[in-house]
């Protein structure tokens, strides 16, 4: 093994990965991984994605396949990087138990991103208990491996705080500096996060708002045309407005050519410049950055059993290294009468 920093970070599998997740943390991901200065560690967390879908373990086992293969289209390269299952690491879950002790039930609760999830969803009274506290799993998720950097998008700030916390709670707890302090990585102010094709603010596939990794040429082209734009630019020749319009705000992170971009705001602020127009520009750029992660992506989809064996050697691998934390932290507990 070598001697690099470690990070780490993951997604839940619940779907297959859109353009949002794209921007917000893969591409973070690719950079650090491609400087060759970090040992990096992705995880696919279906212990996470059944906190709140217990009753439907077919949808998380599909999406497994679904974002491995995301991950793999994207450039996460499995030659770099330790791409691993959350479920097949059983020390995360005895990890779990014992951070678990050191955290309060008004914690939890005041954990702003679980807060809005838990609105969101719906739970009303029954939230349940593992979705309150798969904060502190990913505690577990993140000190098993010291990482010490975490690439995520914003919306996990809160997440990475509450693992710093418990790190100073349990090395203090125990008074020795077993657990390693993680720090954020996070798309710069600003451009990490992309609305839905509709204008919310969010891309969510509750939404049915997303431009998916895997979606073909023809179904981009729809999307695209179908996207929110100024509502009050009704003729040709009308200005248009580009603040709140989203197909400008795409064109600001996915196009290259930013001196075009700023010709065509400036002609569409005037009046003159339809949304077609834009939207076929839009087109052309997108196609050009998904078409060969498309590619990738079907070829790895039809060779299942090479995928499975990346992520079983991946866990293999990982497994390891949780299990020697976990012996770390038992030793310092004194949780270790036979030895
Ligand atoms: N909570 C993350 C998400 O919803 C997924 C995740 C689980 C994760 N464990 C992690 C991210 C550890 C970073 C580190 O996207």
């Amino acid at each position: 093994m070598t001697n690099k920093e470690i990070f780490l970070t993951g997604d839940r599998p619940t779907g297959k990965l859109h353009i949002g997740h794209f921007v917000g943390s893969l591409q973070n991901r690719i950079k650090l991984q491609n400087t060759g200065e970090y040992d990096p560690f992705i995880m696919i967390a279906d212990m996470q994605a059944l906190t709140d879908n217990a009753r439907d373990p077919e949808k998380i086992r599909n999406s497994l396949f679904q974002v491995a293969l995301d991950y793999l289209a994207v450039g996460i390269d499995p030659a770099k990087s330790t791409i691993f299952v959350q479920s097949q690491i059983p020390a995360l879950n005895e990890l779990t138990m014992i951070y678990m002790n050191l955290v309060s039930v008004a914690r939890l609760e005041r954990n702003p991103t679980v807060k809005n999830e838990i609105k969101q969803k719906k739970f009303n009274e029954s939230v349940p208990a593992g979705f309150l506290t798969y904060p502190v799993s990913q505690a577990a998720d993140i000190t098993a491996f010291k990482a010490k950097i975490v690439p995520v998008g914003d919306d996990q700030e809160p997440m990475i705080e509450q693992t710093r916390e418990i790190v100073r709670s349990f090395n203090n707890a125990y008074q020795k500096d077993v657990l390693v302090e993680p720090e954020g990585y996070f798309p710069p102010k600003g451009e990490g996060r992309i609305p839905g094709l509709d204008g919310n603010a969010k891309m969510s596939k509750s939404l049915n708002n997303c431009i998916y990794l895997s979606d073909d040429a023809e179904t981009i082209k729809k999307k695209v045309m179908s996207m929110y734009t100024d509502p009050d630019h009704i003729h040709v020749e009308d200005p248009g407005k580009v603040e709140g319009n989203v197909v400008f705000t795409y064109l600001d992170i996915f196009a290259d050519d930013k001196a075009k971009v700023q010709e065509l705001k400036d002609q569409y602020q005037k009046g003159g410049l339809g949304d077609v127009k834009i939207k076929l520009y839009l087109n052309e750029v997108l196609q050009g950055i998904l078409k060969p992660i498309r590619e990738r992506r079907e070829e790895f989809e039809q060779k299942p059993a090479v995928v499975y064996q990346i992520l079983e050697e991946g866990s293999k691998k990982a497994n390891l290294i949780a299990e020697k934390t976990l012996q770390e932290v038992r030793d310092a507990m004194g949780v270790n009468y036979f030895n």
